[in-house]
C-alpha cells in the first residue's frame, strides 16, 4: 500500500529516554533519580539503570546509526539529575549540559530534528528526600528552574519540547513519584493526585515562559493514550470505557490545551474523597499557560467492562475491569496488536481538539530476541510498524494534524517494568539482563524495513 497522505516534510523518527539507554548512572556529576532507585530494588531479578545500553559512551555510534536509518527526528529525554543532581541545587552541572550540547549539535549537523523530553520518569531523589517530591508545592519552583536552564542552554537549537512524559502513568503507579505503595489506598491516591496537580501547575508556568520566549516553536506534554474500548455494546460497558478514557487520558490533554480542570475529573476525585490543596491564583496560572502541540504515546487499545457489583460512589478504578480480546494477537506482556485503534484514537483527538499538531512520540512492539548469525528477524515488529503507519496515514487523510512518528524504540533499552530482554528496538544490543558483554549494536530487519519506508515515504 502506498502512503497517500504523509506530507513531504513529515518527521520520521524514533524514541528513547535517558534512564533507559544512557547508563553512566553516577558519572560526571549525575545524581540519582527515582527511576534509578526503583530499578535497584528489582536488580536481583533483572537489569538496573547502571549501564543499560551505555548510550552515554556510545552516542556517536548511535547517532551514526540514526543517520544511516534516515531519521528526520530523534525523540530523547534529558536526564534531570544529570543537569541538577539533587533537583534542588542552585547551579546546574556543567558536564551534564555539555553532554547534551554535543549530542544535540551532532543531531543537527546530521539534519535530525531533536525532540526533547524534559522529564521522563527520572525525578532527582534529592527533591524526594528533602520535601517528598511532587507532593510538595516546592517541586513547582524546582521544575521551572530546570526548564528555564534548558531553554537558556538549548532554546536556540531545539524547536520541539515535551515537558512531562506520561503523567497519568506516574499517578497510577505512584511509586514512580516516590510515594510509598504500602500506604492505605485513599492516602496513596490522595498524595498521587496532589502530585498530579502540582505537575499541572509546573507545566502551565513552563508553557507560558517558553511561548513568550519562543512563539514560533512547540511545547506540550507527552500523553499516555490508552484508546479505551468497551468489552460489549451494553451502555454500562460503553460508559466505563468513556469514563476511564476521559479520566486517564483526556483530563491530561484538556488541562494542557484548555487551561482548566474538567468537571468530570474533579467529580471523580470527590467520589474518592480526595481533596486537593489549591491556592487562589492557581486557576489563572493554568489558564495563562497552555501547550501548543501534544505528544501521544500509543501502543494498543485497552478493553474494559463495568464490574457487576458497582456503586457510583466507588472510585473509578474500582468500578471497572480490564479484559482481553482473544481474537487479537498480544505480546508476552499482554499488549494487543490493534492498529485500527490508532486511527480511531487519532480521530477522537481531532474531534476534541481540532487541528492541534500531534506527534506520535511512542508506538512499538516488544518481544524477546536472540541473534541468529548476527541477524534479528523481527517480522512481527515489521507488521506492527507497517500496519500502524498505514493507519496513521489514513488518520492524516481524515484530517488529523499528525506531524511526526517516533516508534519506541530506536534501540533496545531497559523496559520500565520488565528488564532488558523485553526488547523494542530497531537496533539490537548484545547484552542480557545479567551479562553486560560489549553492548555491540546490530541492525534488525525492522531497521532495514523502516529505512526503506523513510526513503520512499511509502510502505512496500
Ligand atoms: C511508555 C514509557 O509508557 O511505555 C516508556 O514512556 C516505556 O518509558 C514504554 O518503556 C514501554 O513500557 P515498558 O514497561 O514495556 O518499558
Amino acid at each position: 500500500m502506498r502512503l497517500n497522505n504523509i506530507p513531504k516534510d513529515f518527521l520520521w523518527g524514533a524514541s528513547t529516554s535517558a534512564f533507559q539507554v544512557e547508563g553512566a548512572y553516577q558519572e560526571d556529576g549525575k545524581g540519582l533519580s527515582i527511576a534509578d532507585i526503583r530499578s535497584f530494588k528489582k536488580s536481583t531479578q533483572q537489569l538496573d539503570t547502571k549501564v543499560t545500553v551505555d548510550h552515554y559512551h556510545h552516542w556517536q555510534e548511535d547517532v551514526a546509526l540514526m543517520k544511516e536509518l534516515g531519521m528526520k527526528s530523534y525523540r530523547f529525554s534529558i536526564s534531570w539529575p544529570r543537569i541538577f543532581p539533587n533537583g534542588t541545587d542552585a547551579q546546574p552541572n556543567e558536564t551534564g549540559l555539555a553532554f547534551y550540547h554535543q549530542l544535540i549539535d551532532q543531531l543537527l549537523s546530521e539534519k535530525i530534528e531533536p525532540i526533547v523530553t524534559m522529564y521522563h520518569f527520572d525525578q532527582p531523589m534529592g527533591m524526594i528526600e528533602e520535601y517528598g517530591g511532587w507532593i510538595d508545592r516546592r517541586s513547582i519552583t524546582d521544575f521551572v528552574k530546570y526548564a528555564e536552564c534548558l531553554f537558556e542552554e538549548f532554546g536556540q537549537k531545539v524547536k520541539y519540547w515535551l515537558t512531562i512524559n506520561e503523567q497519568a502513568v506516574l499517578v497510577v503507579a505512584p511509586d514512580m513519584l516516590g510515594i510509598d505503595l504500602t500506604l492505605p489506598f485513599s492516602e496513596k491516591y490522595q498524595q498521587a493526585y496532589q502530585a498530579n496537580y502540582h505537575m499541572w501547575l509546573a507545566q502551565a508556568k513552563v508553557y507560558k515562559l517558553f511561548r513568550e520566549r519562543y512563539p514560533h516553536n512547540y511545547i506540550g506534554p507527552a500523553i499516555s493514550h490508552l484508546t479505551t474500548l468497551p468489552a460489549s455494546k451494553k451502555s454500562y460497558d460503553m460508559m466505563a470505557a468513556k469514563e476511564l478514557e476521559d479520566f486517564y487520558t483526556f483530563s491530561q490533554i484538556d488541562v494542557a490545551l484548555n487551561g482548566e480542570i474538567p468537571i468530570y475529573f474533579s467529580n471523580e476525585l470527590a467520589n474518592a474523597q480526595i481533596t486537593i490543596q489549591t491556592y487562589p491564583e492557581d486557576g489563572e496560572i493554568l489558564k495563562e499557560g497552555t501547550a501548543n502541540f501534544i505528544g501521544v504515546n500509543w501502543y494498543c487499545t485497552t478493553i474494559v467492562e463495568a464490574k457487576k457489583e458497582r456503586h457510583s460512589s466507588d472510585f473509578l478504578f474500582t468500578r471497572i475491569n480490564r479484559t482481553l480480546d482473544p481474537d487479537l494477537l498480544h505480546t508476552n506482556w499482554g499488549w494487543n496488536f490493534d492498529p485500527v485503534g490508532l486511527r480511531y484514537g487519532m480521530r477522537e483527538l481531532m474531534h476534541r481538539y481540532g487541528d492541534i499538531p500531534i506527534m506520535i512520540t511512542e508506538c512499538g512492539w516488544s518481544q524477546e530476541e536472540q541473534l541468529e548469525s548476527g541477524k534479528i528477524h523481527d517480522s512481527q515488529r515489521i507488521s506492527y510498524l507497517k500496519e500502524h503507519i498505514e493507519q496513521m496515514d489514513l488518520s492524516i487523510g481524515d484530517g488529523v494534524n499528525i506531524i511526526s512518528f517516533n516508534p519506541w524504540s530506536f534501540i533496545d533499552l531497559l523496559s520500565v517494568g520488565d528488564g532488558m530482554e523485553k526488547r523494542y528496538g530497531l537496533v539490537f544490543v548484545d547484552r542480557t539482563n545479567f551479562e553486560k558483554r560489549q553492548q555491540k549494536r546490530y541492525k534488525k530487519d525492522s531497521f532495514e524495513f523502516y529505512k526503506e519506508l523513510i526513503k520512499a515515504n511509502s510502505v512496500n
